[in-house]
Parts: structure tokens; C-alpha cells; sequence
């Protein structure tokens, strides 16, 4: 899951896609990182964990870091959350096969529909909202189609 700062939206999808995938029985290693160096080592945004809590899932614990060039090897899927994310990640993709794992995180929800999570960190805590009712949506389509 990569965001901006790795404080707000990418944590909360992590936290979301966490707390489904152990729900479901299924397995996989879910992270988050930050397109820029600006939070790194930071706790996420108090708005997100206090909008989590409120969800019922806890990311009190997760620290900002900073994408990497071997995260593209590493994970299967790399999940953006708008398209400034989309150019800066596609930037470190040296091949075609790392291209083609990363995706703007709204196009599981299909045609026809917003394809960016705004970015809620100038906003106000019903941007936050917001934002858990996508991850959520979007989530649910990545949970079925996760095999094991
Ligand atoms: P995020 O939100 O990308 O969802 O973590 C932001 C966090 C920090 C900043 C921008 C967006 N910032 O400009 O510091």
C-alpha cells in the first residue's frame, strides 16, 4: 500500500487489508511505505489511528518508511493511492514485471467510479471517513482475490 507521506491513507489501508486477510483465514504479508522521505520513522497521522480505532482496527503501531526500488521485487501487488503515487512508484520500475504489479488501489472497485483516495491530510476527520469506506470497498475485492 503506498501513499505520499505514509502517515495517512497507505497505513490505513494496510490496517484494513490486515484486519480482512486475518478474518478471512487467508495469509499474506501486507506493508506500507511513502513515495517521499518526509514522515519516516513516524507513527501514523492521529486523525487515521483515531478513525481506525473507531473501525475497530488498530495501526497505533505501524512507522512511516519510505518506498523502495526492491519492494517492486519483493511484494506481488503494489497498491497506489492516486496518480502522483502512480508516476513516482512507476519510477522505480526497472522492468516490466514490476510495472505490472502496480495499480491505483480504486480500479478494483471497476468502471466508472473515482479512481484516487484524496488525500486527507489537510482535511478535516470526515475526509478520514472518506477514505476507510474506499480502502474498505476495495479491500473486500482484494481479499477474494487473494489465494491463500
Ligand atoms: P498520506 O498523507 O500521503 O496519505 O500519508 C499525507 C501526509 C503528509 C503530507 C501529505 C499527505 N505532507 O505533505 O506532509
Amino acid at each position: 500500500m503506498v501513499c505520499l507521506g505514509n502517515i495517512c491513507r497507505s497505513p490505513m489501508a494496510e490496517g484494513v487489508l490486515r484486519h480482512k486477510i486475518a478474518l478471512s483465514g487467508k495469509d499474506a504479508i501486507i506493508d506500507s511505505a511513502g513515495t517521499s522521505n518526509y514522515h519516516i520513522g513516524q507513527s501514523p497521522d492521529h486523525r487515521a489511528v483515531l478513525n481506525m480505532k473507531k473501525n475497530g482496527i488498530n495501526i497505533s503501531n505501524l512507522k512511516a518508511r519510505q518506498l523502495k526500488k526492491s519492494d517492486l521485487d519483493h511484494f506481488d501487488m503494489i497498491y497506489v493511492m492516486d496518480r502522483m503515487n502512480l508516476k513516482n512508484t512507476l519510477a522505480l520500475a526497472d522492468t516490466a514485471i514490476q510495472m505490472n504489479k502496480v495499480k491505483l488501489i480504486l480500479d478494483e472497485l471497476g468502471a466508472g467510479i473515482e479512481r484516487e483516495v484524496p488525500d486527507p491530510y489537510f482535511g478535516g476527520d470526515e475526509g478520514f471517513q472518506q477514505v476507510f469506506e474506499m480502502l474498505d470497498q476495495a479491500c473486500d475485492k482484494i481479499i477474494a482475490r487473494i489465494d491463500g
